[in-house]
C-alpha cells in the first residue's frame, strides 16, 4: 500500500467566530474546515457560528460565505421531514439539505461530489461551501455560486498537471450510481506524482493563503472541486457553449511581506503609508513621463470601441463608488461623453436602462462586491461593453467584465479602503487621458494631468508627513458625536470618503456635505459646538467655498479647513488649516483625502476599536 500525506484546509476571510475541527484518517491526511462569519442570518454567537452541521453526531458539516436565499423554504421542508434546527442561520439549511440527499441516496456508492452538486441545484442566493463528511473520510468537497473560491495547491514534488480537466456528469461514463460522476483517475485529476505529500487550501481571497503557496487555481460558478485520498477533481453537470474544459493552476505575483503588517499597528495605518508606492504601481509601465503617453493592455482592443460610445456609466459600491465621482469632471472633461456615476444596489433597484451603445465600468477593489458584480451580469444581457476596474487578479469582476485595468495597489487587507480608492482614482484618470490621446486640442491638458501624475507620489508623502498633527487634531475630536465634511467640485467626493471612513471604523456619526447644497438645509446644523471639516482648495470653485466658509463662520462654526499650503488667504480666515501640498485640480482629491483617512484611523484608535475589522462589516461584500 502506498502510504500518502495529505492535508486540506478551508480559510475564510470574514469576522466574528472561528472554529476549527481536525480529524486524522487513513493515509496520514488532515483536514480542516474554519470560517470567520459575518452574520447575514442570525445574531453572532456559538450556535449561528461555522461550521453548521447536519445533526448532533456532525454525519455533514458545512462552511459557507454568502446567503441563501430560499432557505425558508427550505428549512420548512426539511422540518416537514423531521430534521431539527439548532440555529438561526440560513447556511444550516444547507448542512441539513446534504443529509437529506444522502439519507435518501439511491445507491451506496454515491460520491461526495455528486451529493453536494444535487444541494447547489436546490440553492438560491451567493455562496461559497466547503464540505466534509463522516461519510467520506479525508474528502473535501468545494462549491461556489456567485462568491469567490480559489484552491491553493503546495507540494514540494512535480505535480501531475498543470490544467485539472473538467469532468462533466453528462458525459456520463459511470452510470451505475445513478447518473454520478464519471470517473476520477489518474488523467482527470491533480496530484503529486510518486504520490507524495501535497497540501489544499480551499479559500476565498489569495492573501488568506499565500503564506504557504502561490499556486492557485480560481473556480468558476458551478465548479464542484473535489479532494479524495489527495488528489483533486472539478467537476460540472454539464457542458455548455463557451466553457474552458480545464481549470489551469496559476502563479500569484503576490508577495508574503505585502500581506504583513510590519512596523504598523494595523493594515489599514500600513496601507495609508503605502500610497506613495501603491500609486506609482498603478502608473508603472503604463505612463511614459517623458513623451507623456499612456498604454492600458487591457483596454488595447477596445480602446476604439469605447471611443464611439453613447455614454459612460460607472458602477460601483462604497468606497469604489466615490472613486467614480472623484473622477468624473475630469472623465467628462477628456472624453467629451456623458458619465453617470451609479451606486450599484441602486441601478439595479432602478432598472436602469442601458444599451448596446453603453460602456459600463466596474470599480471594485476585490472584484467579488456582489451587488457590482449583479450590475455586471444585468450591464453584460443588455449587450453593453463592460470593463472591470479591480485591485483582484482572477476575481470575478476581472474575469467576466470584456476588458479592465488592474489598479495594482497590492493586497488590501483592513476593510477600510485607502490605498485602493487612490489607485482606481488614478486608474480612471488614465483611462480619462488615453481617450483623448490624439485630440489636438486636450495635449496642453493632457500633458499638465501627466505630469502632475508624475510628482504625485512625491506629493502624498509630503501629505502624510502631517500625521503626527493630524493625530493631535484627533485628540481634540475624539470624543465628539459627529464630524460634518464640506466641500464642493472635485473634492465632494473626498468629503464623501472621509465621512465614510469616520462612520465605519470610528462609530461616529459624520456626513459628507456638497458645499453648494449648505443652505438647502444642512447649515441648520452649524453651531459653535458642531465640529466641520472643510475642503477649501485653489480650482474652479475656490470663491464659491470662501462663501461656503464665510456662512459657516457666520453661524459660529469653527471649522479645520484642508487647504492649499500656499492659500495665504484661508489660511488666514480660519481658526486652524492642514495644508497640503497643490498639484492639478483634478489630481488634487488625491491629495485631499489623505489627511481624513489618517483622521478616522487616529479617531478610531483613540476611542479603543479595532480599525482593521469595524463591527458589522466584511472586507468582501459578498452578498445583496
Ligand atoms: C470602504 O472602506 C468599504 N469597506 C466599502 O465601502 C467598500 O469600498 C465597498 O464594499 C466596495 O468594495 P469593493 O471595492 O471591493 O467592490
Amino acid at each position: 500500500m502506498i502510504k500518502q500525506s495529505g492535508k486540506v484546509k478551508a480559510l475564510d476571510d470574514e469576522i466574528h467566530k472561528q472554529q476549527d475541527l481536525d480529524m486524522d484518517v487513513e493515509f496520514d491526511i488532515h483536514f480542516g474546515i474554519s470560517h470567520t462569519r459575518w452574520a447575514t442570518h442570525g445574531a453572532p454567537s456559538p450556535v449561528n457560528s461555522h461550521p453548521q452541521r447536519s445533526d448532533k453526531s456532525n454525519e455533514f458539516i458545512v462552511i459557507h460565505n454568502g446567503i441563501i436565499t430560499n432557505y425558508n423554504d427550505l428549512r420548512k421542508f426539511l422540518e416537514s421531514k423531521g430534521y431539527e434546527f439548532e440555529s438561526e442561520t440560513d447556511t444550516e439549511t444547507i448542512a441539513k439539505l446534504v443529509k437529506y440527499m444522502y439519507d435518501n441516496r439511491e445507491s451506496n456508492d454515491i460520491s461526495f461530489a455528486t451529493l453536494v452538486e444535487r444541494v447547489t441545484q436546490q440553492l438560491e442566493g451567493a455562496f461559497v461551501l466547503v464540505f466534509k463528511s463522516v461519510h467520506y473520510p479525508g474528502e473535501a468537497v468545494g462549491t461556489r455560486r456567485g462568491g469567490p473560491l480559489l484552491i491553493a495547491v503546495k507540494s514540494d514534488h512535480k505535480l501531475s498537471t498543470d490544467h485539472i480537466p473538467i469532468l462533466y456528469r453528462s458525459s456520463g461514463k459511470d452510470k451505475k450510481s445513478g447518473g454520478s460522476l464519471p470517473r476520477v483517475d489518474q488523467d482527470t485529476c491533480l496530484f503529486p506524482v510518486d504520490m507524495k505529500a501535497v497540501e489544499y487550501y480551499f479559500a476565498s481571497d489569495a492573501s488568506a493563503v499565500i503564506e504557504h503557496t502561490n499556486r492557485v487555481i480560481f473556480l468558476e460558478d458551478d465548479d464542484v472541486a473535489a479532494v479524495t485520498d489527495g488528489r483533486l477533481s472539478i467537476h460540472r453537470i454539464k457542458r455548455t457553449v463557451g466553457d474552458h474544459p480545464a481549470r489551469a493552476i496559476q502563479t500569484l505575483q503576490m508577495e508574503l511581506q505585502q500581506i504583513m503588517k510590519g512596523n504598523y499597528s494595523s493594515f489599514m495605518q500600513k496601507e495609508i503609508f503605502e500610497q506613495p508606492e501603491s500609486v506609482f504601481n498603478t502608473m508603472r509601465g503604463r505612463i511614459n513621463f517623458d513623451d507623456n503617453t499612456v498604454t492600458l493592455g487591457g483596454l488595447k482592443d477596445h480602446i476604439k470601441e469605447i471611443q464611439r460610445c453613447r455614454r459612460l456609466i460607472l458602477i460601483a459600491c462604497g468606497t469604489s463608488y466615490h472613486a467614480g465621482v472623484a473622477t468624473r469632471q475630469v472623465l467628462e472633461e477628456l472624453t467629451e461623453l456623458p458619465v453617470m456615476v451609479e451606486l450599484a444596489s441602486d441601478f439595479l433597484d432602478r432598472n436602469t436602462p442601458v444599451f448596446r451603445d453603453d460602456v459600463c465600468f466596474f470599480i471594485s477593489q476585490s472584484g467579488e462586491t456582489a451587488d457590482s458584480l449583479m450590475a455586471l451580469h444585468y450591464c453584460k444581457e443588455r449587450g453593453a461593453l463592460t470593463v472591470g476596474i479591480t485591485n483582484t487578479v482572477g476575481s470575478s469582476i476581472s474575469r467576466e467584465t470584456d476588458c479592465g485595468v488592474h489598479i495594482n495597489a497590492g493586497p488590501e487587507i483592513g476593510v477600510a479602503s485607502t490605498k485602493a480608492y487612490t489607485s482606481q482614482f488614478v486608474a480612471l484618470i488614465m483611462f480619462a487621458l488615453l481617450m483623448c490621446d490624439d485630440r489636438i486640442s486636450m495635449q496642453p491638458r493632457r500633458r499638465e494631468i501627466i505630469q502632475g501624475l508624475r510628482v504625485l507620489p512625491d506629493l502624498i508623502k509630503e501629505v502624510l508627513s502631517l500625521d503626527d498633527e493630524i493625530q493631535n487634531l484627533a485628540t481634540e475630536l475624539y470624543q465628539q458625536k459627529s464630524v460634518l465634511i464640506m466641500g464642493r467640485g472635485y473634492h465632494y467626493a473626498t468629503c464623501l470618503e472621509g465621512a465614510l471612513k469616520i462612520k465605519e471604523i470610528t462609530y461616529m456619526h459624520s456626513e459628507g456635505i456638497l458645499a453648494g447644497e449648505l443652505k438647502h438645509g444642512p447649515l441648520a446644523l452649524v453651531d459653535k459646538l458642531m465640529p466641520v471639516i472643510m475642503i477649501i482648495m485653489r480650482d474652479h470653485t475656490y470663491v464659491k467655498c470662501q462663501n461656503a466658509l464665510q456662512q459657516v463662520i457666520a453661524r459660529q462654526g469653527r471649522p479645520i479647513v484642508i487647504c492649499d499650503k500656499d492659500d495665504y488667504e484661508t489660511v488666514k480666515n480660519s481658526s486652524r488649516t492642514i495644508k497640503v501640498p497643490h498639484c492639478v485640480d483634478c489630481l488634487q482629491g488625491v491629495l485631499s483625502v489623505i489627511p481624513l483617512q489618517l483622521l478616522s484611523f487616529h479617531l478610531a484608535v483613540l476611542r479603543g476599536f479595532d480599525v482593521d475589522c469595524p463591527r458589522n462589516l466584511a472586507k468582501s461584500v459578498t452578498v445583496e
